[in-house]
């Protein structure tokens, strides 16, 4: 069962909802409120502090309410309808997201969307932030500016988003940050849902030091390139300092080069032209996402080299994507550290708890796992991305 604990910071703006319902209540609109909560949805927690959405039907029975209520009002279904027009019986959400860089990030703007629809009683407004924090910021004012009910942010950066996340607070909008981790002072959003960056690092170099084992391979000099994610994002911090708290354990690893390839196939690519140019000896290749794999893999296939499980060079990758498995089964790709993207059922849950005064766990991260090669086939079947 569920375990709800207490959050005082958002009292006030609950305090605040619980007064809009009731005056809806006296406009007529209770039917409508009471079934749009979904209130029956529970975020199960599993023992690893990950979160399982367990979905009794009510939030569709709602759903199916709401549209049979706008049909029999013939309420126009137009573009427009999800910016500023709300109509009130919805809960206006706005998602301020990093961008459309990789594989990943198209995953987990797909779960976003398939959670936050009309039906599922959500008035959403996207946005694609196209990697730029300005416009990143710039989004979020205009969701307090419309005075939406909750703010999903996804930083692209960690640093500079206190100011905004202020102007969010007084004007009482709960922010829900996803995915990346930002460096502002906790009080400043409701709670976070994401990915253990650090962890996923610290998986990549375990990995490393069983295969390098396995392969009798410890204490040879083992040469190692990095294509780092994009500079200032949790993502490539987290990875990063994970893989080498890992590597300074083994005086054998030589830390060779990290350049940016900011989570691209291009970026990728071009990181990985210009490592072959300058290293002749490349024993291991950390890729910080698949799309970075797939570019370096054909930059290194055009080099005359080879790679995966029984090629020239070793390749790490996070994100494990189904494309990336594929790369697995076809011999390039050695391992992959799981970041999982399908957050939205979750963060859905989150705004109804908080809507319904309950109070959230400030942290929660996704559950996610490490695959290597020899795995991929059978595990590829089972995968929802
Ligand atoms: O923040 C998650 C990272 O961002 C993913 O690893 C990457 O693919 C994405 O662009």
């Amino acid at each position: 069962m569920i375990k709800v604990f207490v959050y005082s910071s958002l009292e006030e703006r609950e305090g605040i909802l619980m007064k809009k319902r009731i005056v809806a209540v006296l406009t007529g609109m209770m039917m409508v409120l009471m079934t749009g909560c979904g209130d029956s949805d529970m975020i199960v927690l599993t023992p690893k502090g990950d979160a399982r959405i367990e979905d009794d039907g009510s939030a569709k029975d709602a759903a199916a309410e709401n549209t049979q209520k706008k049909e029999e009002t013939q309420e126009p279904e137009t573009e427009t309808e999800n910016t500023e027009s709300s109509s009130g019986d919805l809960i206006h959400v706005g998602f301020a997201q990093v961008g459309s860089e990789s594989g990943w990030r198209l995953a987990q703007t797909q779960s976003m969307k398939g959670a936050f629809t009309e039906e599922n009683g959500y008035q959403f407004d996207f946005v694609d932030c196209n990697n730029d924090q300005k416009t990143q910021i710039e989004a979020l004012q205009k969701f307090v500016q419309d005075q939406v009910d909750y703010i999903i942010l996804d930083p692209i950066v960690e640093d500079g988003y206190e100011d905004v996340l202020k102007e969010a607070q007084t004007a009482n909008i709960p922010v829900i940050v996803v995915d990346r981790n930002i460096s502002a002072d906790e009080s400043l959003y409701a709670c976070w849902l994401g990915s253990d960056f650090t962890n996923e690092g610290k998986s990549a170099g375990d990995w490393l030091v069983e295969d390098l084992q396995k392969k009798g391979r410890d204490s040879e000099e083992i040469n190692i390139l990095t294509i780092l994610g994009s500079n200032g994002a949790s993502a490539t911090i987290g990875r990063t300092d994970g893989f080498e708290e890992v590597a300074k354990e083994h005086s054998n690893w030589k830390l060779l080069d990290k350049q940016s390839g900011n989570f691209t196939k291009d970026g990728g690519n071009a990181v990985m032209k210009a490592y072959l140019k300058q290293y002749d000896d490349i024993d291991v290749l950390v890729c910080q996402n698949d799309d970075e794999a797939f570019g370096a893999i054909e930059a290194i296939k055009e080099a005359g080299k080879t790679c995966g499980p029984n090629g020239d060079i070793i390749v790490i990758s996070f994100d494990a994507g189904g494309e990336a498995f594929q790369a697995m089964i076809d011999g390039d790709i050695n391992v992959d550290v799981e970041c999982n993207p399908l957050e939205g059922p979750a963060v859905s849950e989150l705004i109804k708890q908080l809507r319904n005064g309950e109070t959230v766990e400030k942290v929660q991260y996704m559950e996610e796992g490490v695959f290597p090669a020899e795995e991929a086939e059978a595990t590829l079947p089972n995968r929802a991305y």
